[in-house]
């Protein structure tokens, strides 16, 4: 990375609101709100059996839509039972709009929620130094492992707090989208910092191979209108560009072949297509689903359509 440019990550304020601006353009809540619907309500009914209260845990939360739709998913299969939800999420604004929403919902008396302003690792940090031996039932990081130095160590640990019908998901940028193709190209000029950030599923399932650990894999089909980035001084294409490159002011910070080299690999067909006039980016994402047991055979993956 250019010593003049800073990691999106630094900047909370930019970081949050280029991430809404992304939720704007994209079809990510959508497509996570299709999984949510379609395959996740089988995988929610093998966990518990019998229980009669369930420990769920959110790793990057953010602001809680998500979180609140599994959480309620998760109640229609197991009506009768109590959740404890813990929630790790390290910025103060997104715990704060979370609160909120679950402060506007009236129907969430089954779940009780307990906050943790922190980071994965700091979560475990605090759980092995208080000796914690509470086994989880649901564990979920969705769009997170970009943020934490090891991504393959935190899967290990968060995986070894399931309980034994214990469910892990995991839901990243799919290797082959176009943040795939980005990030395998321009990775050694965008990032410096100790955080893996160009993370993609593919690493996490060659991760995951590599310790015989089985999973279930579905490919979750996404969308993002970048046409703004190739707008001259458009403030939210700049916006939108931060978010892309994890870069912040990435358009009048990069150096200049760099900035070319990202705009045009942004509207090559490896990443995007034109639909329309309209430049639409290949945001495919991909759940993995582990369980608590751990090693054997690798699931065949599921495409939801
Ligand atoms: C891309 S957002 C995803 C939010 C939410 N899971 C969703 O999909 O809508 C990433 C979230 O991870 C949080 N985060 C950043 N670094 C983190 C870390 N080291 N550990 C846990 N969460 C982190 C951010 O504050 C942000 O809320």
């Amino acid at each position: 990375m250019s010593c003049s440019m800073r990691s999106l990550t630094e900047d909370d304020n930019r970081y949050l609101k280029s991430f809404q601006l992304f939720l704007e353009r994209s079809s990510e809540h959508q497509c996570m709100q299709d999984f949510i619907h379609i395959a996740l309500p089988d995988i929610l009914a093998s966990i518990g059996r019998g229980k009669d209260y369930l420990n769920v845990m959110g790793v990057g939360s953010g602001a809680g839509e998500i979180d609140l739709q599994m959480l309620t998913e998760l109640h229609l299969k197991h009506p009768a039972v109590t959740i404890h939800n813990q929630v790790v999420e390290p910025s103060a604004q997104q715990l704060h709009m979370y609160k909120v929403l679950v402060s506007q919902n009236a129907n969430l008396d089954f779940i009780k929620f307990t906050w943790n302003k922190m980071t994965a690792t700091e979560f475990q940090k605090q759980w092995n130094q208080n000796n914690c031996k509470e086994k989880m039932d649901f564990i979920h990081m969705i769009q997170v492992l970009y943020y934490v130095k090891d991504p393959g160590a935190t899967v290990s640990f968060y995986q070894s707090l399931l309980d034994k019908n214990g469910k892990l998901l995991i839901i990243l940028v799919s290797g082959e989208s176009g943040w795939g193709k980005l990030w395998r190209t321009f990775r050694m000029e965008l990032c410096n910092t100790e955080i893996s950030q160009y993370v993609t599923s593919g690493d996490i399932k060659t991760y995951l191979d590599s310790k015989a650990v089985c999973y279930q894999s579905f490919e979750l089909p996404s969308q993002m209108d970048i046409t703004e980035c190739f707008i001259e001084g458009d403030a939210k294409g700049e916006l939108l560009l931060d978010f892309l490159t994890e870069v912040v002011d990435f358009s009048s910070s990069a150096p200049p072949e760099l900035k070319a080299g990202v705009l045009d690999l942004l509207r090559h067909p490896d990443c995007s297509k034109e639909v329309e006039g309209r430049v639409i980016f290949n945001n495919t994402l991909e759940g993995l689903v582990v369980g608590g047991g751990g090693t054997g055979e690798v699931d065949q993956p599921s495409t939801l359509t």
